[in-house]
């Protein structure tokens, strides 16, 4: 089977992201949401970021409007799918509205499309059984940013079939992109790494063992990493790192993967990092200057 036409369901942060290179490797995009104002926002997104490229002279105008010419934004689920080869789900993290979604996705799809969840962490074997084709269900994890960032990590399903993997990890290729495949498990490979560490670095900063500035630069300049683990928390989102945290606690019945209470706290404030322009660092100003703890 041949992927020519891909639904992008959520146009957010990763929604977008994902709507883009999709475009950009020659796909035809429907971007779905569920309002008028997130489908202008992520599409604006995505003329900036490709712009980014126009003065480097990586990219010329008529192929970013190209680009965006194969995306159509669009609110209906049903119009969003209806003639989908493959539908990827970037939707909240929130298990019932996702298997809500994909209930709906598997009534309005074609029979041989593919349905790929962008999950950073929810079960792919029990969003594959709310449909009637686990076998063709499959878990497509992008990294933000999703333009910039190499990998797309496959997760197998209980259910999931070769054939699936294979056209997924033909597809992410397609996109430019590494790929891992991987077995379901909580977190998958990524962020069965990612949020422990992330977390530990909070305990310390709870701790008092750092201010947060030395924290990321110890990691930054003492292990390589392209930003220090606090700047990466309000990167990704305290809510998705809290969010993650809790879920492994539930799924694996240990306390090891806990969530610090100042994480917690944060969250509870409304402090979620950059989107919410406040949370180990402040975003108010210039450039983003530390919080203390
Ligand atoms: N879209 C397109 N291009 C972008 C971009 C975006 N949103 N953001 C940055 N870029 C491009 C820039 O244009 C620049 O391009 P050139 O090198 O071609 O000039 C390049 O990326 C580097 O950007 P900058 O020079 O602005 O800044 P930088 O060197 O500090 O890199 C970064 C920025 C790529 C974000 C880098 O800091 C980085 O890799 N950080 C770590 C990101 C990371 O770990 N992501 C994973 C998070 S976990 C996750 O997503 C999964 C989950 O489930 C929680």
């Amino acid at each position: 089977m041949e992927i020519k036409k891909i639904a992008v369901l959520g146009a957010g942060l990763m929604g977008n992201g994902i709507a883009h290179v999709c475009a950009q490797a020659g796909y035809e995009v429907k971007m779905r949401d569920i309002d008028q104002k997130f489908v202008d926002k992520g599409i604006a997104t995505i003329k900036k970021n490709l712009e980014r490229g126009l003065q480097k002279g990586r990219i010329t105008q008529k192929e970013i409007d190209e680009i965006l010419g194969r995306i159509e934004g669009i609110l209906d689920l049903k119009e969003a799918v209806k003639d989908a080869d493959l539908v990827i789900e970037a939707v909240p993290e929130i298990v019932s509205l996702k298997i809500d979604v994909w209930k709906e996705v598997d009534a309005a799809a074609p029979d041989h499309a593919i349905l790929a969840s962008n999950t950073s962490s929810i079960s792919i074997t029990q969003m594959a059984a709310a449909t009637k084709r686990p076998g063709k269900f499959i878990g497509m994890h992008f990294f933000n940013p999703v333009p910039v960032m190499n990998l797309v990590e496959i997760i197998k399903g209980q259910a999931t079939d070769e054939e699936t993997a294979k056209i997924i990890v033909d597809v992410s290729k397609k996109l430019g992109k590494e790929t891992v495949l991987v077995n379901e498990a909580p977190g998958f490979a990524v962020n069965r790494i990612l949020v422990p560490t992330l977390l530990e670095a909070v305990f310390a900063i709870q701790e008092g063992v750092a201010t947060v500035e030395d924290m990321d630069t110890s990691v930054r300049l003492g292990l390589n990493w392209p930003m220090g683990p606090l700047t990466l928390l309000d990167f990704v989102g305290l809510d998705t790192a809290l969010h993650i945290s809790d879920y492994f606690v539930d799924e694996f019945k240990d306390s090891k993967y806990r969530a610090p209470t100042l994480l917690r706290k944060m969250v509870r404030a409304g402090w979620l990092g950059r989107k919410s322009g406040m949370g180990f660092y402040d975003y108010s100003g210039d450039k983003p200057k530390p919080n203390r703890f």
